[in-house]
């Protein structure tokens, strides 16, 4: 009896430290506890540099390109840093698949549906499908920039009667209803008026709010022990997660509702119209096309499309309060290009290369999303000549990419120029790769860049924005999450006239 007890404990030891180690075909990295591995390194580091991207870029330059974590009983962590091997991995379709944790599938009711954290067949699928259908509605065609102009327009005459009023505390809370709304128009057709106090835009709000806060995406205890949630559910934050999701579920559940008694045949007013009319085609040949699809793919479109727009806005705004100098030339740029009444289109892209270069830097220096979504290794595969197993989670550092020394030169300074060249042309560099790269690209990029740009001329040919006198300066490296987000700050808005 005894010894069978001693074995199996001398088993369990040996297992234990059999785990611990670190083969020298798995990516280097610091060594770790055994049964925990890296988790107390990792939380050392993002204690001491406050940022989850900031603790990559630092293990990079001590491990190199590939750093190898072991995290407790989850799959191992593999970060990709530079640009060699982010190109090598993202271009490697056996890394196109997304992790198998709880929580994602918990998201989107218990199986795996939507484009984010799908792969294989469904994810190929509903991808082509939501990209080919946000381009005939006019992706980078006329009807979307209208859209959006018409949201820019709205969001620029709320902050001109809020500048009346005094400095503003909240205008990434405004600019974000902005942004909501012309995503919303093209996935549900319905406008709202953004001047009212609207209760239907305040819930979408909400309700897109709620998606956000839960989307824990590398965090949170059920994604490592899901059985907690049997146990402890109020405390493991299960039953709140579950109201949340519920009451998101219930309100596109509603929306199509309404869209399917209101459909007319063969006329397609919105997303959700198209994707009504697919799944009536193709209900019996693909069975992917479904209604609790449809909610999943309406769920990743708005996690994915609101915060980063919204944040990368605030980010500009910060960024040109701080440095008057930056802003004077691009307001120079607009006024001499535009004047003061003609609307910012996108085709005066062309002719606007300054306020274009200026977009760019404050991407590449903002990070909004530092790293990709995590990726999962789909067979064994070998990675700059390390061994990445099948289901070995992979993190992009782009952060790495945009910070790096010996292309940049000096990656810390704000300084737009350095995307103009001599003839003062706007020039596009391979080296900034905020929305990723190879089929797992982001699927919104040019609704994106449409969006940055359309609004951020508007606001910058109607208003100044400026710092109030003492106020201190803002902690541009922005507040560490799910993306990052600006810093909270107070601006004055005087209209340019
Ligand atoms: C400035 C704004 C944005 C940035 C910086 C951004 C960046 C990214 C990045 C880095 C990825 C992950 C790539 C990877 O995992 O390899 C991604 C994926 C994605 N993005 Fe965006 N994005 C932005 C806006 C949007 C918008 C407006 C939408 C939707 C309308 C959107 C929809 C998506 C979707 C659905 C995915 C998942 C694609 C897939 O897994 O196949 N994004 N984005
Ligand atoms: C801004 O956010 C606060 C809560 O943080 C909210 O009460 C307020 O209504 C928001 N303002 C706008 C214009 O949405
Ligand atoms: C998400 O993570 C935060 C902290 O990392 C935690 O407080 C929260 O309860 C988590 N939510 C879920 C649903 O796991
Ligand atoms: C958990 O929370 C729900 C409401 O959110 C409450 O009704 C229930 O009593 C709580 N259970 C425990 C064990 O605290
Ligand atoms: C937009 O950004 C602000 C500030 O970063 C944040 O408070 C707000 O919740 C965001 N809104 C949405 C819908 O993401
Ligand atoms: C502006 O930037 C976008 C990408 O950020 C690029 O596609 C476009 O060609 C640029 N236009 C010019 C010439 O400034
Ligand atoms: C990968 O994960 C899936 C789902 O969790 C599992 O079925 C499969 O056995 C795993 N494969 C390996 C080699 O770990």
């Amino acid at each position: 009896m005894w010894f069978i007890i001693c074995l199996t404990i001398v088993i369990f030891m040996i297992k234990i430290l059999h785990d611990w180690r670190r083969s020298s075909k798995f990516p280097p990295g610091p060594r770790g506890l055994p049964i925990i591995g890296n988790m107390f390194d990792l939380k050392c580091l993002v204690d001491e540099t406050n940022f989850y991207s900031h603790a990559w870029c630092r293990l990079a330059d001590t491990y190199g390109p590939i750093v190898g974590l072991k995290l407790g009983i989850a799959e191992p962590l593999i970060i990709v840093s530079g640009r060699d091997a982010v190109v090598e991995m993202m271009g490697r379709p056996e890394f196109d698949g997304r992790p198998h944790g709880f929580l994602y599938k918990h998201r989107t009711g218990g199986e795996r549906r939507g484009v984010i954290f799908t792969d294989g067949d469904i994810w190929r699928d509903q991808r082509r499908f939501v990209l080919k259908t946000l381009k005939e509605f006019g992706f980078g065609k006329m009807a979307m920039e209208d859209i959006i102009l018409n949201d820019a327009v709205s969001l620029t005459n709320i902050i001109e009667s809020l500048a009346k009023l005094g400095p503003i505390t909240d205008l990434h809370n405004i600019t974000s209803i902005a942004v909501l709304n012309s995503l919303w128009t093209i996935v549900a057709g319905s406008r709202f008026d953004l001047d009212k106090k609207n209760p239907k835009l305040r819930e979408i709000l909400s309700v897109v709010n709620d998606l956000i806060r839960n989307s824990n995406v590398t965090g949170g205890i059920l994604t490592y022990l899901p059985l907690l949630r049997y146990i402890i559910p109020n405390y493991t934050g299960f039953t709140v997660l579950n109201q949340r999701l519920a009451r998101m579920s219930q309100f596109f559940r509603s929306e199509i509702a309404r869209h399917k008694q209101t459909r007319m045949h063969g006329e397609f007013r919105d997303f959700i119209d198209v994707y009504l009319a697919e799944m009536e085609q193709s209900s019996s040949i693909i069975p992917c096309f479904d209604e609790e699809q449809l909610i999943s793919v309406l769920k990743d479109l708005f996690t994915a499309g609101v915060e980063t727009t919204n944040n990368t806005i605030g980010f500009i705004i910060t960024y040109l309060a701080v440095r008057q100098d930056v802003q004077g030339k691009v307001y120079e740029e607009i006024e001499r290009v535009l004047g003061k009444e003609v609307l910012p289109r996108i085709a005066y892209k062309n002719r606007l290369p300054y306020l274009n270069a200026t977009i760019a830097e404050v991407i590449r220096l903002a990070n909004v999303g530092p790293t990709s979504i995590p990726h999962r290794a789909m067979t064994d595969a070998v990675l700059l000549g390390y061994e990445i197993k099948k289901n070995y989670t992979l993190l992009a550092n782009f952060r790495s990419v945009h910070m790096d020394e010996k292309h940049w030169g000096d990656p810390q300074q704000f300084r737009p120029e350095r995307f103009i060249n001599d003839k003062g042309e706007y020039v596009e560099d391979p080296w900034l790769i905020s929305f990723g790269l190879g089929r797992r690209k982001c699927l919104g990029e040019i609704l994106a860049r449409n969006s940055v740009f359309l609004f951020t001329a508007c606001l910058l040919q109607k208003f100044q924005f400026t710092l109030s006198p003492g106020h201190p300066n803002p902690i541009l490296d922005g507040v560490d999450g799910f993306t990052i987000a600006p810093p909270k700050i107070c601006v004055n808005v005087i209209e340019r006239i």
